[in-house]
């Protein structure tokens, strides 16, 4: 069958490259894609926030399943479309997208079904006294997030009620943040350490993935500037075998089944965004779609078919609710272009591509790359997402191994954080201790 993959980064470029092991499938075609992904699948220059186009597409070139990787165009009901003209498509509907696409709805529904999450409320700009009252009676410090998509720039962690309402006034007034900023959704500061758990659901069956940990910040031992993402590594050991039953338990299973039974079955890849506190996991988002970077080490870790599971998926009924995967570890590093997550210049020459052949054991997905006459130049923020896999469980060898494969790649600018898994060493240390 051919397949169309909708997007542009390393979350996409590890999508094709693991869907392309499928016997089942002929043909790729990636909108927009990038250069490395070029390499695999046919690029259509469409762009992911096209809906009708891609569907005409689709429709002319004997599309049997459309894979959407950014939350965008799900938000927007990309899904509903496709399928209103019979279509295959991998992803939730526009109603149950608005597990990401809303955090307000995401709370109430959080509340509705019992699922443990920080302390909130929403407010609009009407309601400034009751959420003047509402900071100042939080037993945390306050986190302001406007209520839609904002590519990552909603959230403000505060370091004081006044600050918080600051804030809000400021995201009211200014309306920098349109519709997406018109409700705001307040709660509590949690503690802990944050995890990214998956799984595969066609709204009533659940198929876990491996849990895996981003790495935010741009800079060592998570200082810097918030960013779309650094690194990554799976699976994350902070979630025990013990955990994952909890997790699944408590949050996983009340969501699939909550979101059915308010007649929005929840279809596709669901991230769920964890902070492991003292008191248990809580959620602090959903995510309709894969992680990006933790994409990049969740599939080459997955050993089965991935587009027979997808296809499966979007015909309403997955087949198993275990998905065999590797040992791994796997582990991402991301370079990123210099100035990023602020200013940067793209169109620099990357070099030592080459000096990396595909391998089972390293694989270098591209993001911001395109490709000139026969160079390969940046063209985003983040450029490419270097991933190694282990297959002894030896996080510390994988690690080693992925920034062996970063040093060979170079371009001006460039840069990368230098600790990406090291926060997953102390479990095997502890382990160590212990035996
Ligand atoms: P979100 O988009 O809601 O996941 O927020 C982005 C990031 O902000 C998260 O990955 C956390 O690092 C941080 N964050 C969000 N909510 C909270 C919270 N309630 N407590 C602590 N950190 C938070
Ligand atoms: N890595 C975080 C995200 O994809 O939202």
């Amino acid at each position: 069958m051919n397949l169309l993959v909708v997007g542009s980064g390393g979350r996409e470029h590890a999508l094709v490259w693991k869907l392309k092991q499928s016997p089942l499938v002929e043909t790729i075609y990636c909108a927009p894609g990038n250069a490395g992904i070029g390499e695999t699948a046919e690029l259509v220059d469409i762009k992911s926030s096209d809906a009708h186009a891609l569907l005409e597409f689709a429709q002319k070139n004997d599309i049997r399943l459309t894979v959407v990787g950014p939350e965008q165009p799900l938000v927007d009901g990309i899904v509903d479309l496709f399928r209103e003209h019979r279509l295959r498509i991998f992803g939730p509907t526009r109603a149950a997208a608005r597990l990401e696409g809303s955090k307000a709805f995401a709370k109430s529904f959080m509340h509705r079904h019992g699922i443990p999450t920080a302390q909130s409320g929403t407010f609009t700009q009407g309601q400034l006294k009751e959420l003047q009252e509402f900071v100042h009676r939080l037993p945390a410090k306050p986190v302001v997030k406007v209520d839609g998509l904002a590519a990552g720039k909603g959230v403000v962690i505060c370091d004081s009620a006044k600050d918080a309402i600051d804030v809000c006034h400021e995201i009211f007034e200014t309306k920098s943040f349109g519709v997406a900023g018109e409700r705001i959704v307040i709660e509590e500061y949690l503690e802990g350490e944050e995890a990214s758990f998956f799984i595969l659901t066609d709204g009533k069956s659940i198929a876990p993935l491996s849990a895996a940990q981003d790495h935010k910040r741009a800079s060592d031992g998570d200082r810097g500037k918030n960013t779309g993402g650094m690194g990554a590594y799976a699976p994350a050991p902070i979630i025990t075998e013990r955990m994952r039953e909890r997790i699944i338990a408590e949050i996983v299973e009340p969501t699939i089944e909550g979101m059915r039974n308010e007649g929005t079955p929840y279809e596709g890849c669901l991230f769920v965004g964890l902070m492991m506190t003292q008191r248990g996991p809580k959620v602090l988002e959903y995510n309709c779609r894969f992680g990006d970077p933790e994409a990049q080490v969740l599939l080459p870790l997955i050993d089965e078919d991935l587009a027979m599971l997808f296809a499966e998926i979007a015909a309403g009924s997955l087949s198993t609710t275990t998905i065999k995967q590797r040992l791994g570890p796997a582990v991402c590093v991301v370079m990123a272009s210099g100035g990023y997550p602020g200013d940067y210049e793209i169109g620099k020459e990357i070099h030592g591509l080459e000096l990396l052949q595909e391998s089972s054991e390293v694989i270098v997905f591209h993001a911001g790359t395109k490709r000139e006459g026969s160079k390969v130049v940046t063209s985003g923020g983040r450029v490419l997402g270097v991933t190694a896999v282990g297959s002894d469980g030896n996080l510390k060898r994988t690690i080693s191994k992925a920034y062996e494969a970063v040093e060979k790649i170079s371009f001006e600018g460039v840069h990368y954080r230098r600790d990406i898994g090291k926060k997953g060493l102390k479990y095997f240390q502890a382990k160590q201790a212990v035996s």
